[in-house]
């Protein structure tokens, strides 16, 4: 089967391809402009030229704007005297030019536009693939995988479907998206070699992302030196080692030129790392920033650091706390090439956690933000969860005056991508790939807008009210049937799909809602609990410190509360629970229903796909709600207010 075409269907090419365009400049990526717009103009009547052949034409896309104030990949448009003009200093900007004349259709070549300039806010806007080469034994060809197998790695092997990869490449491009990490970050044996022996299959897969512009990333393993290269140590400040790193990263750049860099999983849920050694993060990460250095690559060194081997007993332990707690004192010892990878929440991708403390909390250290695209804990790409408003008030919250989007280098996604005809498994869940994208080339963007964009991309005017419905609050819709008020988890241990209540209460992974008969939560203020609220500035460590301040939605993550405790809202907590998961089936109900009534406006296949997804989303949701409900009411022995059935 044909690749879905996600947001580039043919159509949404007509209003160029029915055009006459001049392209003016040369370099590898004005060859894809040339050849994207010759693709459109055969297919819609319309030509294209190269050169400075000054014969009419409606649009022009050319070289040679102000490369200072554009950079590489910024780009102006305006249009005036009927013809619309795109400048771009660098090949990439063209590209992305020439993708944003693709965005307006007809719009672009109606009336006036004044010049406006379009500077992505984010250098580095990447996805990061969780795939494994070989197939994993306890999780499979790719990590937290919710779209079928790899698009890169099939059994050990490169799959070797480069045209997918190049149509992937132009997914990415079509939406702002300029870097791919091809590995798991959990760097197993067989992926090990990538660095090395088999370095070729990843040129191969950099050589089908370039003409997009899209730059290629590998995890590594920090013990590389002793598991490929026979040294007795991987000690980052060890002279073998470094050289050891020198040498294999020099090899890197002969096979791939632009090669992005490394990103690195250290001393994490048993990866290897430089605390081995007695070294700091900050050694281990210089070190691969010195190999990477002479080449202009770039080290993502991941802040999520925690202790995965906890007593549940002890109270005094927060995972919460941990990335602040070993990262913040390194501010300002991370090379300049180095950049730190921040999950967005001081856990691990919930459906509500606060912003992570550490994000602003090192001003002289490069920052990269992760959101996590692929749905581990949002319904693992069966139900739909529009995750752009979450992502939209994480890159908007300001720590310290300055929003997170304005704080950080980098964005990063954990990709939501895989073999599947329609890439994500549900084709609903392309919208968080697209609204990443655009979310990285501009933070403070309306989420609103960027739906309504991929939707009228995607599926065209007709049903556009109707996915609007169903996408919009689908993300508060998840969060209301799940874990309630911020407290996270309560999924099943291992795969993390369905309810579980109690399924990580007595584990060692520390991550704990301890409800008992009187209330629920963590408290995390200074005054009684562990103290995670003081790792924030003011004004948050204050607002979170009390639970007569702290928000609704983060009550339990902050505080431990009884379940008469008053809500903003008015309600108590466990009323708040049983309505919210009431109401969250309800609402799946209904979403379920405006699907189905876009039978005939939308492809056959994508329709028969989402539909069958409704029926899991709602069967789960139902789950999810008579457990916690049931649970809860059991723990509490308070009624429901309306006496709805409760088990
Ligand atoms: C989560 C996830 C793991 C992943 C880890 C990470 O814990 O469940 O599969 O490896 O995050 O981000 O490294």
């Amino acid at each position: 089967m044909e690749p879905d075409p996600a947001w580039l269907p043919a159509a949404a090419f007509r209003a160029v391809g029915s055009r006459h365009t001049l392209v003016r400049g040369a370099g590898p990526l004005v060859d894809t402009v040339y050849r994207e717009l010759a693709a459109a103009c055969g297919r819609f009547g319309g030509s294209v030229a190269r050169g400075t052949d000054g014969g009419p034409c409606d649009l022009v896309l050319e070289l040679g704007d102000d490369a200072d104030r554009l950079g590489d990949e910024g780009f102006t448009c305006r249009r005036e005297d009927g013809r619309t003009t795109v400048s771009a200093a660098g090949g990439a900007g063209l590209l992305y030019g020439l993708f944003h004349v693709v965005r307006l259709g007809e719009d672009a070549f109606r009336g006036r536009r004044p010049r406006k300039t379009h500077v992505p806010a984010l250098a580095l806007r990447m996805l990061d693939h969780w795939d494994n080469v070989a197939v994993h034994p306890v999780m499979g060809q790719v990590e937290r995988g919710y779209a079928g197998g790899s698009l890169f790695w099939a059994d050990g092997r490169a799959r070797g479907e480069l045209e997918r990869v190049r149509r992937y490449g132009r997914l990415l491009a079509a939406c702002g998206i300029n870097a791919v990490a091809v590995n798991n970050v959990n760097v197993h044996e067989t992926e090990a070699h990538l660095l090395t022996d088999r370095i070729g299959e990843v040129a191969d897969i950099a050589g089908a992302l370039r003409p997009y512009g899209v730059r290629t990333h590998l995890s590594v393993t920090f013990a590389a030196p002793l598991v490929l290269g026979g040294l007795p140590t991987a000690d980052p400040l060890d002279e073998r080692v470094r050289a050891w790193w020198t040498e294999a990263t020099a090899r890197v750049y002969e096979a791939i030129p632009d090669f992005g860099g490394y990103v690195v999983k250290a001393d994490s849920e048993g990866q290897p790392g430089p605390f081995a050694y007695g070294r700091s993060h900050a050694d281990g990460a210089n070190m691969l920033a010195a190999a990477l250095a002479p080449h202009g690559g770039t080290v993502h060194w991941r802040a999520f650091v925690y202790d995965h081997r906890q007593d549940w007993r002890d109270r005094t332990t927060d995972r919460a706390r941990a990335a602040y707690d070993h990262f913040a004192p390194l501010d300002g010892e991370f090379a300049d090439n180095a950049v730190l990878q921040v999950k967005h929440g001081p856990m691990d991708f919930q459906v509500r956690e606060p912003v992570s403390p550490l994000i602003g909390a090192m001003p002289r250290t490069r920052l990269a933000v992760e959101l996590q695209a692929t749905q581990e804990y949002t319904g693992q790409q069966r139900h739909v969860c529009w995750l752009g408003p979450m992502w939209s008030e994480v890159l908007r919250f300001r720590p310290d005056g300055v929003p997170v989007g304005g704080l950080a280098d980098a964005l990063v996604a954990v990709s939501n991508v895989g073999a599947d005809p329609f890439w994500t498994g549900h084709p609903l869940a392309q919208a968080n790939l697209y609204t990443f994208g655009r979310l990285a080339w501009q933070p403070d963007a309306d989420p609103g807008g960027i739906l309504d964009e991929w939707i009228r991309l995607t599926f065209g005017p007709e049903p556009a009210a109707g996915l609007r419905a169903v996408l919009e609050g689908s993300w508060r819709t998840y969060e209301k049937y799940t874990a309630p008020l911020g407290v996270g988890f309560m999924v099943q241990p291992g795969h993390h799909y369905g309810p579980s209540v109690d399924g990580y209460e007595y584990s060692p992974w520390g991550t704990y809602h301890f409800a008992d008969r009187d209330g629920v939560g963590v408290d995390r203020s200074r005054a009684t609990g562990t103290g995670f609220a003081g790792q924030y500035p003011k004004p948050w460590a204050e607002l979170y410190e009390s639970p007569e301040t702290c928000p609704d939605e983060l009550l339990l993550f902050f505080h431990h509360v009884s379940y008469g405790h008053t809500l903003h809202s008015g309600k108590t907590v466990i009323q708040h629970i049983y309505d919210t998961h009431f109401e969250g089936v309800e609402e799946v109900e209904a979403a379920r229903e405006v699907w189905a009534s876009l039978a005939g406006l939308v492809d056959p296949a994508r329709h028969a796909r989402v539909a069958e997804r409704f029926e899991e989303q709602l069967r789960s949701a139902r789950e999810w709600r008579d457990q916690v409900n049931s649970y809860f009411f059991r723990k509490s022995g308070v009624p429901d207010a309306h006496g709805r059935r409760i088990y």
